[in-house]
């Protein structure tokens, strides 16, 4: 039986079909409080758990469904979270904080036996579960959108995307791969170092984990459209575009925004529940 979070119904949808198990029916209510609460109708011994974290109440909702699903007496759960919230918190940066990504990890290992994420901004963040978990890698999904491209480069903004470049370029079969420099001096300011590597009249594909304010990738843009590349593509795991995200790209010129429905948004044009089904 698959569970769908709130905010993962679509993909919750897609991984049903594409495992043939049943998609349960689920209802997401709040009291007039605030306070949210989850009712899933559907009996299963084995159950998987689809939930994205991109919202505070998105982790209440899954420690919800997991109880729930522990107290009509499912036996084996195992969840997914298709996008992990706060795993970029994988580390205690300053004195004083917490390591937020260890402590969700734990939060919801209590109710799972096991635990897949996908793309995790780091794959170590799948150590922090106190219930066997591993990355799923779905990357590669991003070079089916991409069409007819001339003399392809797959770039990265910085050196920590480089894999996730080198994974889309092996699926689209044909390109080159390299990397920019990346500095980050505040939440939404970035500084983007470009590599050599030439792009005047070629097709440039940008990967990278997440877009979140769309700094790092509008300004790697710029630079490319500076540079004369032909068509700049952008592309993520996972479209988070919050604030003016969406606007700083259009601005900045891209061909197309192309991300995955690990967040449903509307460049969200490839589904990564084929990767998940392999892993399950
Ligand atoms: C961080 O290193 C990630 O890989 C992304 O580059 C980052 O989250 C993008 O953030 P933003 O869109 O706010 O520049």
């Amino acid at each position: 039986m698959i569970v769908a979070g709130s905010a993962t119904q679509g993909l919750a949808a897609e991984l049903a079909a594409e495992t043939g198990e049943e998609l349960a029916a689920v209802s997401y209510e709040q009291f007039p409080d605030g306070e949210r609460v989850v009712q899933i109708t559907g009996e299963a011994d084995r159950a998987v758990v689809v939930a994205s974290t991109v919202s505070d109440g998105d982790w209440v909702e899954l420690l919800q469904l997991q109880d729930a699903l522990a107290e009509s007496g499912v036996e084996d759960v195992t969840t997914v979270l298709p996008y992990m919230g706060y795993a970029r918190q994988d580390s205690a940066f300053e004195a004083g904080e917490p390591v937020s990504a260890r402590a969700m990890a734990r939060a919801i290992s209590t109710g799972s036996d096991r635990v897949l994420t996908v793309n995790p901004h780091e794959t170590a963040v799948c150590d922090f579960f106190d219930v066997p978990s591993e990355p799923v890698d779905a990357a590669g999904r991003l070079a089916e959108p991409l069409g007819d491209l001339t003399d392809p480069l797959f770039l990265s903004p910085d050196e920590g995307a480089i894999g996730l470049a080198e994974t889309v370029r092996e699926a689209y079969g044909r390109g080159s791969v390299d990397h920019f420099e990346k500095t980050r001096h505040s939440g939404s300011e970035v500084e983007i170092e470009p590599s050599e590597a030439a792009v005047t009249g070629r097709d440039v594909v940008l990967v990278d984990d997440i877009i979140a304010t769309g700094s790092t990738m509008s300004q790697s843009v710029d630079v490319l459209n500076d540079r004369d590349a032909t068509r700049v593509f952008v592309t993520c795991v996972h479209p988070l575009l919050v604030r003016n995200a969406r606007l700083k790209l259009a601005r900045a010129g891209v061909e197309a925004i192309y991300g995955t429905d690990t967040i449903e948004r509307g460049v969200s044009e490839v589904s990564v529940a084929p990767a998940i089904a392999d892993a399950l």
